[in-house]
């Protein structure tokens, strides 16, 4: 194929139409094409800080402008790619023995690192890391700038770039010295493969290649925006831990990469991470193995074409069959246009308003990058398959945020994906963690890696509002497939999460009521752990969860016909009804009960403001002897206004801060959260971090849709929509939420 001097943007766009014209879906009422392609990303550089991506959730792959990784070497990032470093000589993780802490009037353990094994502590707090799987880019062989220096990419002319969300592909071209370049990039929707074609008479000459690189993994808690040591350091003693076995032929090829490491103990390997890139091409090519000591990067021309269209497969196993270019670039049309299609969507392209566009390309992009970095099979880390951000590891406090909104949008396939596997999974490690507790049932972890480990540390081991979320996602899906399968796949994490809830809250014989903690840390993470009882916000969870409990089973009963109100645990329904009443000081919530100046303590007024999801994210409680006081509410939201701390909240605080607003009938302020300074999307989506979080901050994303999905669909009671009138929003496949 020889191509134009130029490609163009509108040429590239001929290819994006041509692409999904392929669609067979049947198309709903709203032109969601126009809206999806209308929010197409373009660029025409590189940003520096994020990448433009292809993915499936379980893989992902971040450009730069030249659609792969050349000029910056943004991640190759999986849900299964993890790696640890040798254990510190001569301890393992059995010698690790964390804090005994006074617990109501017992000692009890928790997973805190602890200054007598600092070298197991940190140990097990970084490791192990998600690894940066390899890095694909163009080489340039023997071309170099005009004044002899590498190419860089100031040296690219007319470059531009597509991300066609319709069909989760990259579209991009440039001139170099005045030959052009054309990269396509895309995902398999379901397979951890790479496509990517190259067409440029550069290939020809022999000037241009794909090169592929291997990061070394490395120990950073923020890894961002790239992941890993460069070069990987093949000349130092790391490089020994390093090994790669390869096969090349004409058109095929196998690296296997295995990164040994070692027990501290004995010296042996104890638990190496190996994996395969399998890689399949067109033409008839020619693989370079890097020059020992030199460049480690393989180097694949193929000299006699134009065009080389390739696909890179991975997997901890080497046994996938790669497909061609062409069946991998159909299948991800094919897929996305139907998950396009499929699921909810939202229309406010009726306004003119600012706003509304705004809110519209936030959801967009964000209905995208979901997929491709939160879809897994565990539940995606803060900043997803872009960067690292706590070693790679996922925090299951947050799995609220990175997942609710997939059944709020109808798109249960996706959510099955991790629910409720991934709490089956690490059902037996909480219930030892419980049981070593003194609890019963199973207590959830919170920065946790594939094993179900949970890494030591103070806040870590002591907050509680994960352990209701299972009881969210379990009612969710139950209220969309109301059967039987439902509720037996859930019941054993429903009983062991609810009998959790029920022996941790502790019965205060002096006032007769059920409290949570000391010790613990509420949801904002402030405070002495010690003297923090009865926050508010766990209080209404807890109520919440042991709710949903006790209708689950009474739905089991019924459903097996046997005596309902036998079938629930007495002391689910104790606790749920003698539960502590919400702390209140002067007509409104407060954090914790007996908290010192709410409202007047820059301490107290900053961080997550939970109390907002008392109302915001909680259905109005049924049960227990007091009803919810909405008046409280709404004076809690007015002094949350004035004077909380909103400059130095981020992510989802401002969704949580717009769905409480939305309730409470104050669907301007709803707006003005969601669109407020501090909560803000780049060019192509990506949520902003910050200097406590990494960057991007994927919970805003989900938390974005899930508070769209509120405004779009309504909660029982009050249906949807709820965009003001003048937008003229049209919404399509949303159920009501709880
Ligand atoms: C690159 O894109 C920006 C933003 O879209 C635009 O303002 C600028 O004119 C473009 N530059 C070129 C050289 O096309
Ligand atoms: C670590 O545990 C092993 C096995 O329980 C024990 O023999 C060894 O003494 C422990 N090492 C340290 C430093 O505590
Ligand atoms: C909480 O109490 C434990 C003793 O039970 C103590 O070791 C710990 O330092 C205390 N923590 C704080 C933050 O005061
Ligand atoms: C650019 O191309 C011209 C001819 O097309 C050639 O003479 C020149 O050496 C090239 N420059 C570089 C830096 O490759
Ligand atoms: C860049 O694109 C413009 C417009 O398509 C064209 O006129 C120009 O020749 C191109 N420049 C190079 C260096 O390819
Ligand atoms: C690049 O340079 C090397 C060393 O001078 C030479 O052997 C090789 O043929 C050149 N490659 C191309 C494609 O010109
Ligand atoms: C050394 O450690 C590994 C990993 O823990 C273990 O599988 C192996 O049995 C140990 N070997 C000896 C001789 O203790
Ligand atoms: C071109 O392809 C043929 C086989 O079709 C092969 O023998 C030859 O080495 C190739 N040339 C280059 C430069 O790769
Ligand atoms: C019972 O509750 C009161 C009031 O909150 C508190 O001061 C007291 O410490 C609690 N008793 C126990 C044993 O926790
Ligand atoms: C169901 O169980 C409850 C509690 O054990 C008991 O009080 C009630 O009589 C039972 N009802 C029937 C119909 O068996
Ligand atoms: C709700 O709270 C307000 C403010 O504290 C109070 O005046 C009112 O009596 C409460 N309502 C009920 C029903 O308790
Ligand atoms: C309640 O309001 C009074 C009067 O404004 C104030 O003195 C007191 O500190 C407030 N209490 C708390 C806990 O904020």
């Amino acid at each position: 194929m020889h191509l134009p001097a130029t490609a163009t943007a509108a040429s590239l766009l001929l290819l994006v139409e041509a692409a999904s014209a392929s669609s067979t879906a049947k198309p709903p009422g709203i032109n969601r094409q126009k809206i999806v392609q209308s929010f197409n990303v373009r660029r025409n550089s590189s940003s520096k800080i994020t990448p433009l991506q292809v993915g499936n959730g379980n893989l992902a792959f971040g450009a730069d402008i030249t659609g792969l990784q050349t000029f910056l070497p943004f991640n190759t990032l999986s849900t299964w790619g993890w790696h640890n470093f040798s254990l510190p000589s001569p301890v393992t993780p059995d010698n690790f023995t964390g804090l005994d802490w006074e617990t109501h009037g017992r000692l009890v353990n928790y997973d805190q690192p602890n200054p007598a094994e600092q070298a197991i502590s940190d140990w097990l707090i970084q490791n192990p890391q998600r690894i940066n799987l390899a890095r694909l880019g163009l080489d340039f062989g023997n071309l170099t700038s005009a004044s002899g220096k590498p190419i860089t990419e100031a040296d690219l002319t007319n470059a531009t770039q597509i991300l066609d969300l319709w069909t989760g592909s990259i579209h991009s071209s440039f001139s170099l010295n005045g030959t052009a370049v054309e990269v396509e990039t895309w995902a398999h929707p379901e397979e951890d493969m790479i496509g990517i074609a190259i067409r440029s008479d550069l290939l020809a000459s022999g000037d241009l290649g794909l090169f592929i690189d291997f990061p070394y993994p490395d120990t950073n808690k923020f890894d961002a925006p790239f992941v890993g040591v460069y070069p990987n350091a093949s000349a130092s003693a790391a490089a020994n831990d390093d090994t790669f076995q390869t096969v090349f032929d004409p058109w095929y090829g196998t690296i296997q990469r295995t990164l040994a490491s070692v027990d501290g103990t004995n010296g042996t390997n104890a638990a190496n991470t190996s994996y395969y890139l399998q890689l399949q091409w067109n033409n008839y090519g020619h693989f370079s193995k890097p020059d020992p000591g030199t460049k480690g990067r393989y180097v694949l021309t193929a000299a006699n074409s134009t065009e080389i269209l390739f696909v890179a497969a991975f997997s901890s196993a080497g046994d996938f069959v790669p497909m061609s270019f062409g069946g991998l670039s159909d299948e991800s049309s094919d897929w996305w246009t139907s998950y396009w299609n499929s699921g909810a969507f939202v229309d406010l392209t009726a306004s003119n308003s600012s706003e509304a566009k705004e809110l519209q390309r936030r959801t967009v992009l964000s209905q995208y990058l979901t997929v491709v970095n939160s879809a897994s099979t565990n539940p995606p880390q803060e900043s997803g398959l872009v960067n690292n951000g706590w070693y790679g590891k996922f925090h299951l406090e947050m799995a609220f945020w990175h997942l609710v909104h997939f059944s709020r949008w109808g798109h249960f396939d996706l959510l099955a994906r991790s629910l409720p596997d991934m709490y089956t999974r690490f059902l037996p490690s909480s219930i030892d963690r419980a049981k070593n507790q003194g609890y019963k049932g199973a207590r959830w972890g919170k920065m946790t890696d594939p094993t179900g480990r949970s890494a030591p540390g103070e806040i870590n081991s002591l907050l509680i509002w994960q352990q209701p979320h299972p009881l969210y996602f379990a009612e969710l899906h139950y209220r969309a497939y109301p059967n039987a399968s439902t509720l037996h796949q859930w019941d054993d994490i429903i009983m062991a999460t609810a009998d959790f809830m029920a022996s941790f809250a502790f019965f205060n014989k002096t006032t007769g009521v059920y409290d949570l903690g000391p010790p613990l840390y509420p949801v904002s993470e402030t405070g002495n752990p010690n003297a923090t009882i009865n926050p508010a916000f766990e209080l209404a969870y807890w109520r919440f969860g042991l709710d949903v409990a006790i209708r689950w089973k009474q739905r089991l009963s019924r459903n097996t016909s046997t005596n309902a109100t036998a079938a629930v645990p007495q002391p689910w329904i104790d606790v749920r009804d003698k539960l502590a009443a919400l702390p209140i000081v002067n007509d409104t919530f407060t954090t914790y009960e007996g908290i010192p100046n709410m409202w007047t303590d820059p301490a107290t007024v900053t961080d997550h403001p939970a109390l907002a999801g008392i109302y915001g994210w909680l259905p109005p409680s049924t049960s227990g002897p007091v009803p919810l006081n909405l008046t409280v509410v709404k004076n809690t939201a007015d002094k949350i206004k004035s004077t909380w701390d909103l400059k130095a909240s981020y992510g989802w605080d401002f969704p949580l801060l717009a769905m409480n607003s939305l309730r409470l009938g104050d669907v301007n302020q709803a707006l003005a959260y969601l669109l407020d300074a501090s909560f803000s999307f780049d060019d192509a989506g990506y949520p902003t971090g910050g200097s406590r979080v990494p960057a991007p901050y994927m919970p805003s994303s989900g938390a974005l849709l899930q508070a769209v999905a509120m405004l779009a669909g309504g909660w029982d009671g009050s249906p949807g929509p709820h965009f003001p009138v003048e937008w003229n929003a049209i919404v399509e496949g949303f159920s009501v939420g709880l």
